[in-house]
């Protein structure tokens, strides 16, 4: 850390009202009116629109007299098309607010149309570039509760959604402060359904959230502060919530863990999401797994730069002999516990495309959150890493 105070400064931004806490999803209808919403819209996907929670959601806000409506065409990995249909269905409902309710899919896109709901503008002039964000008419962005139901994205104490424009296949960050959901319900009860595998993937986000914002170069830290923590969460309870999945107190921690990553990687992110979102845009592969499976070579790349912070971190983890490799060798052994993949190529990625891809990377936002100054050259050599398993 630098000892001089001209580079000691930055912009700091806390999240929002989190209700916490296991069953405190029956005050969804107390947080609509807290919020000002007397006809909100549920935002979730067509898997969870099927789950009871889904149900007595709605029927809960309906016996308390808030008409609930339901949208639950959102895919995995979102598409511009997914927001256009459900602000069809916000403004044909004469809606006033957006519950957003799901997994970071869903959670995105339900903010996505609540940005939306009174904006002239297509999506696109909105991306997270330069001041796009003052583009937007601050008056038309509608109210947003957020209800995660995975442990991972964070998005629910996020300011962007991530949409990728199908007609580019390029994944962009929709921007704006008031997308930030007013009110968080955070009921670690929602994530106990959650496969092994799902709960794996996406808790890897998380801490991929927390590893790079821990990493990213500038003055926050409070967001380092949160991080480490995060990543401590992480590792105490990820393995218990996806070996027993019905454990309400590794599910809450984890939770927290999500809400703690998106809450620091304000500071940004890097090589890992730069890589990962061209990847999930082009193959369709899920965002969480994707990151873990780049998460040691990313690591690898950027040794030189982070290795007094790691040395840091491993001993916040509680890691023997703390140092960079102390905090590779978990990485690597929580991957091989989770049963994550260990090369790109496992997900079905080929080498055929890594030109165009390094080129995606390049263009990312997260890539300029990296420690290690990168483009495409750089981005495609840890591309190889990827394929080949080369650490
Ligand atoms: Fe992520």
């Amino acid at each position: 850390m630098t000892d001089n105070a001209a580079a000691l400064r930055g912009n700091w931004n806390y999240p929002t009202a989190m209700r916490f806490g296991p069953g405190r999803i029956a005050e969804l209808p107390d947080a609509c009116k807290a919020a000002g919403m007397g006809r909100p819209l549920l935002v979730t996907d067509p898997g969870l629109a099927n789950l009871q929670m889904v149900k007595d959601a709605i029927a809960r806000n309906e016996a308390a007299g808030i008409p609930t409506g339901l949208f639950a065409e959102v895919k995995g990995n979102p598409i511009g098309k997914n927001v256009e249909d459900g602000l069809e269905v916000y403004r044909a409902g004469g809606h006033d607010g957006v519950i957003a309710f799901g997994g970071g899919s869903a959670l995105d896109a339900a903010k996505a149309v609540a940005l939306m709901a009174g904006q002239t503008r297509p999506i696109w002039d909105f991306e997270d570039v330069g001041d796009n964000w003052m583009r937007v008419d601050p008056d038309g962005v509608a109210p947003v509760i957020a209800v995660p139901t995975t442990a991972g994205t964070g998005s629910e104490v996020g300011r962007a959604s991530v949409i990728t424009n199908e007609a580019t296949h390029v994944k962009k960050i929709i921007f704006h402060p008031k997308m930030l959901p007013v009110i968080v319900i955070s009921d670690p009860e929602l994530t106990v359904g959650l496969p092994p595998h799902v709960t794996a993937a996406t808790g890897m986000d998380a801490l991929a959230h927390c590893l790079e914002a821990y990493c990213a170069p500038g003055y926050h830290p409070m967001a380092d502060g949160i991080a480490v923590e995060g990543m401590r969460l992480v590792k105490e309870w990820l393995p218990v919530a996806v070996k027993d999945g019905k454990n309400v107190a590794a599910r809450a921690h984890m939770m927290a863990a999500a809400s703690m990553g998106a809450t620091a990687f304000q500071k940004g992110l890097g090589a890992i999401h730069a890589l990962s979102h061209p990847v999930g845009a082009v193959y369709d592969t899920h965002h969480g797994l994707t990151n873990a499976v780049f998460m040691p070579y990313v690591l690898a790349f950027n040794r030189k730069a982070i290795e007094p912070k790691m040395t840091r971190l491993a001993a916040w983890l509680g890691l023997p002999d703390p140092s960079y490799q102390s905090v590779m060798d978990w990485v690597l052994a929580l991957r091989k516990d989770l049963g994550i993949p260990h090369t790109l190529k496992d997900l079905g990625v080929g080498n055929d495309r890594l030109d165009e891809l390094s080129a995606m990377a390049a263009d990312d936002p997260s890539a300029g959150g990296n420690p290690v100054p990168i483009g495409a050259p750089e981005l495609k050599q840890m591309f190889v890493a990827s394929l080949e398993g080369r650490l």
